[in-house]
């Protein structure tokens, strides 16, 4: 369908030092990135010298997390035209460890959506179910409801920019995958809910990224899928062979 691929690797509260940060993007910035999108998604401590190390590698950086304001009484908070002057061009929203451990609500992630966008970041919307969401039969509903929040304020336009992430909750570092046809059959509900939600072309365009366990050993065959447009990685993103193996496997799929 002509979807680039793209493959992102979130750090999340990973390495320890600024030092370790740039050992780890240096060597993900000597790796071969093909015709795939590679980002970067480093603590925000870290992004400037993550942008530096991997400047003229074909590898771009994002952010965690952002909030919605450009500035004011938000004490820890940092805001998406500040990530930009860092080079970032990216930016998660509503990782399911924002949602679960930190409280944030769909309609909050929508706001960062709508925020984001405004600044010229593309937005990384990530959704998923938890287990008991899944065994009660209530997956795809749970999706739908994060994306109907996530994209509201959102034109086709807008939605377009965007990158989503499908991670189911019981697949995040559990080393528990879903399986190629489990992630396949979400992902196209998620087309067709963005087809009926927006338009054809726009849902054709937005690329969903499948993330929970990802490994080299497993992305190839949920990259094959056709509604797999690329992978959110976490503890495989924290080594650059490992990450690298990833992006060469998008490179092939
Ligand atoms: P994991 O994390 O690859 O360690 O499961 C994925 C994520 O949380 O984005």
């Amino acid at each position: 369908m002509g979807r680039r691929p793209i493959i992102a690797g979130n750090w999340k509260l990973n390495p320890d030092s600024v030092e370790q940060a740039r050992e780890l993007a240096d060597a993900v910035a000597e790796g071969d990135v093909g015709e795939v999108d590679v980002v970067l998604i480093p603590p925000a401590v870290f992004i400037a010298q993550v942008r530096q190390a991997v400047a003229g590698a074909g590898v771009a950086v994002g952010a965690q997390n952002m909030h919605p304001a450009a500035n004011g009484a938000f004490t820890g908070e940092v805001s998406g035209s500040m990530l930009r002057s860092l080079g970032c061009a990216y930016v998660v929203c509503g990782h399911s460890e924002r949602r679960g451990v930190f409280g944030e609500t769909s309609e909050f992630v929508g706001e960062k959506v709508a925020a984001a966008l405004q600044v010229g970041l593309t937005p990384i919307l990530c959704c998923g179910e938890t287990r008991s969401q899944r065994d009660g039969g209530s997956a795809t509903a749970v999706v739908a409801q994060q994306l109907r929040d996530g994209l509201a304020a959102l034109d086709a336009e807008a939605a377009a920019r965007c990158v989503l992430a499908y991670e189911p909750v019981w697949a995040i570092g559990t080393g528990l995958t879903a399986t190629p046809q489990q992630a396949e059959e979400t992902h196209a509900f998620i087309r067709h809910w963005l087809v009926e939600r927006f338009d054809r072309e726009t849902a054709e365009t937005i690329r969903i990224q499948y993330g929970g366990s990802v490994k080299p050993h497993n992305a190839a065959e949920l990259l094959a899928q056709p509604n797999i447009d690329g992978a959110l990685v976490g503890g495989a993103s924290l080594k650059a062979e490992s990450f690298l193996a990833i992006v060469g496997c998008a490179s092939r799929s």
